[in-house]
């Protein structure tokens, strides 16, 4: 009895994330890294998701929950070009927002040696 109601607290605790999560339909990573590519994210996004300064910001493990990604997609707020559905239908903002989620973190710049001949700390 004492367990099941911790399981319920636990549940309850954990539900925000949970509906959260639910609100994304699923999706297909590879295809996601296809149209990354192809529908022209990287040019402004960058290749690794990382973002630029001077063209868009970074989307590598974005927190953005999948309804604001896709209402940017459809509606962006400023210099960002509009994707109608027309586009870039949503099955396949599905599978971007999957593809940049998963993406592995960066590495810290310790670890770039390139970064580091260049006197990053
Ligand atoms: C021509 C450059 C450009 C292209 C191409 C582009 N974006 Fe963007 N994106 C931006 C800029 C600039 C912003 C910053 C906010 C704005 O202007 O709306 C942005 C913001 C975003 C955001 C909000 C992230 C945040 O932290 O503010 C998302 C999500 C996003 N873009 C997804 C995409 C996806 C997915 C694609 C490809 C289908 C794409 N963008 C293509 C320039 C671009």
């Amino acid at each position: 009895m004492r367990l099941l109601s911790l399981a319920s607290l636990a549940t309850l605790l954990l539900s925000p994330a949970l509906a959260q999560d639910a609100q994304a339909p699923a999706g297909d990573i590879k295809n996601g890294e296809k149209h990354y590519i192809s529908d022209g994210c990287y040019q402004c996004h960058g290749v690794g998701g990382n973002g630029a300064a001077l063209t868009g910001p970074r989307l590598s493990r974005t927190e953005f929950p999948y309804e604001a990604f896709i209402n940017q997609l459809r509606h962006p707020g400023s210099d960002m070009p509009p994707y109608e559905a027309s586009i870039v239908p949503d099955q396949v903002v599905a599978d971007i927002y999957a593809y940049v989620k998963n993406l592995p973190p960066s590495r810290p710049a310790k670890d770039i040696p390139l970064l580091m001949g260049m006197g990053v700390k």
